[in-house]
């Protein structure tokens, strides 16, 4: 069983980003970039914890009543069993109750399970960058 919680201490939060992003990202964002990211007020964090140990990370930036999902990261082994889903419904309630209405992010089309959570949500693609990564596929524009 694993519980839901938005991080206020960076320091901590960026040494625990740093280590789910690396088991999911060839090009991982070390603990002093997530500590950059989350020095800036405009950024909100939030974590899928079991057993004492952060499973997985929502990463988000706000503008006025916008938020745009910069990272969304599962532990491998724990993958497909619901808390990438959990997390994302989870950071969108508490960011709605600030005054979020938009959400929106950008995903390769080749990542079919974060394309089939995305849609799940009910995010829409609203427009595409054609070979936009480095695997020659496109971006996905999504919103919601
Ligand atoms: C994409 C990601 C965040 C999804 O989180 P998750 O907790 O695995 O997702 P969920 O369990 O909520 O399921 C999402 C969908 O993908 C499927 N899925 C996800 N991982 C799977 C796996 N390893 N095996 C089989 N199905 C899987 C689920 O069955 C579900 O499909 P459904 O809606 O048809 O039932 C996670 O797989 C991940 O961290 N991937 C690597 C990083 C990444 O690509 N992030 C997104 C960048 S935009």
């Amino acid at each position: 069983m694993f519980g839901l919680y938005r991080s206020r201490n960076p320091e901590e939060a960026a040494i625990n980003a740093a280590r789910i992003h690396a088991a999911c990202f060839p090009q991982a964002w070390d603990a002093a970039y997530f500590e950059k990211l989350l020095a800036n007020p405009t950024t909100s964090i939030f974590f899928a914890r079991e057993e004492g140990e952060d499973i997985a990370l929502a990463l988000f930036q706000k503008v006025t009543t916008e938020a745009e999902i910069l990272t969304l990261c599962v532990l491998p082994r724990v993958q497909g069993e619901g808390i990438g889903s959990g997390l994302l419904w989870f950071a969108e309630k508490e960011l709605e109750r600030e005054g979020c209405s938009r959400f929106f992010l950008e995903v390769s089309a080749a990542n079919i399970f974060a394309r089939k959570l995305y849609n799940r949500l009910n995010y829409k693609e609203f427009s595409r960058r054609p070979r936009y990564y480095p695997d020659g596929s496109d971006a996905i524009c999504m919103e919601k």
